[in-house]
């Protein structure tokens, strides 16, 4: 599939030469330090989805990237409204992923985490009944006695009346969870940037005009504007931009 829709660098060091699964992945490496970084799709309107789901506006491209961050993270966090929505299946890599992350020394699955207030979420979703790697649900304190989840997953309580986002992500970083992908949504996106929690953005911009309706990849309570200066842009062969924003 790649080949239909090669990817290239176009800044800072502008080739034309496709990226290989090995360039890429090194463009996309892990930190030094612990990071949360987020991936979202869009299209050049800003919608963050079409039709109601992701799925209208992710590409080949944008699919590859987004396996290859999943292939390179620790833990991957995501909301309870983007899960049930979309239907979280359990998180599984092929081989070659596996095999690279063996290589690397890490562990064969990255940590599912889900974040949810409610705890109203479903323990035969196959997102925990068929996970690789016992899940980790960050909930507030308050949150009601989940008995047939806890069965399944780690429930971790912290914050009073909402989960501390903060708070969670020590937790995570406790556990040896270093460096943590969110895939969203946009509510989850706007509490982690209003938390100043944010280090790295990865943006899929599809090239299509979605219309107006779908609401943007942030969504929540307004919060300070923030630089996240620009790191790279890279260019697909369907015309799909591929931006890494980063604090570092
Ligand atoms: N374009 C993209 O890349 C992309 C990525 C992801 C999602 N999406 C789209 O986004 C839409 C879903 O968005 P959504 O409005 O449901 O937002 P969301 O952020 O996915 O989910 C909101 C729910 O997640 C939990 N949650 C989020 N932030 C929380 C926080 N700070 N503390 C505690 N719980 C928190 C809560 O669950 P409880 O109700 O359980 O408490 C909340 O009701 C779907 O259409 C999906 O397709 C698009």
């Amino acid at each position: 599939m790649t080949a239909d829709a090669p990817i290239s660098a176009l800044w800072p060091d502008p080739s034309p030469a496709p990226l290989d699964d090995d360039a890429l992945t090194a463009l996309y490496r892990r930190a030094d330090t612990p990071q949360l970084r987020m991936n979202f799709v869009t299209s050049v309107d800003g919608a963050v989805s079409l039709d109601g789901y992701s799925a209208g506006l992710s590409g080949e491209p944008d699919k590859r990237v987004f396996r290859l961050l999943r292939m390179v993270c620790d833990a991957l966090l995501v909301a309870a409204g983007t899960l049930r929505h979309e239907g979280y299946r359990a998180l599984r890599l092929d081989e070659q992923r596996r095999a690279w992350r063996r290589r690397h020394g890490l562990a064969e699955y990255p940590t599912l985490v889900v974040v949810s207030n409610s705890l109203d979420l479903d323990p035969a979703q196959a997102a925990f009944a068929d996970a690789p790697v016992r899940p980790i649900v960050l909930t507030r304190d308050g949150a009601p006695a989940a008995p047939a989840l806890a069965a399944v997953a780690d429930l971790v309580h912290c914050g009073a009346d909402e989960v501390d986002l903060a708070v969670g992500l020590a937790e995570l970083r406790r556990r040896g969870l270093d460096q943590v992908l969110c895939e969203g949504g946009p509510h989850l996106f706007g509490a982690l940037t209003a938390a100043d929690l944010v280090d790295e953005v990865c943006l899929s911009v599809a090239p299509l005009l979605a219309g107006a309706g779908a609401g943007r990849i942030t969504a929540g309570a307004p919060s300070p504007a923030r630089q996240l200066p620009l790191r790279h842009v890279l260019l697909a062969g369907d015309g799909t931009l591929l931006l890494r924003h980063a604090r570092h």
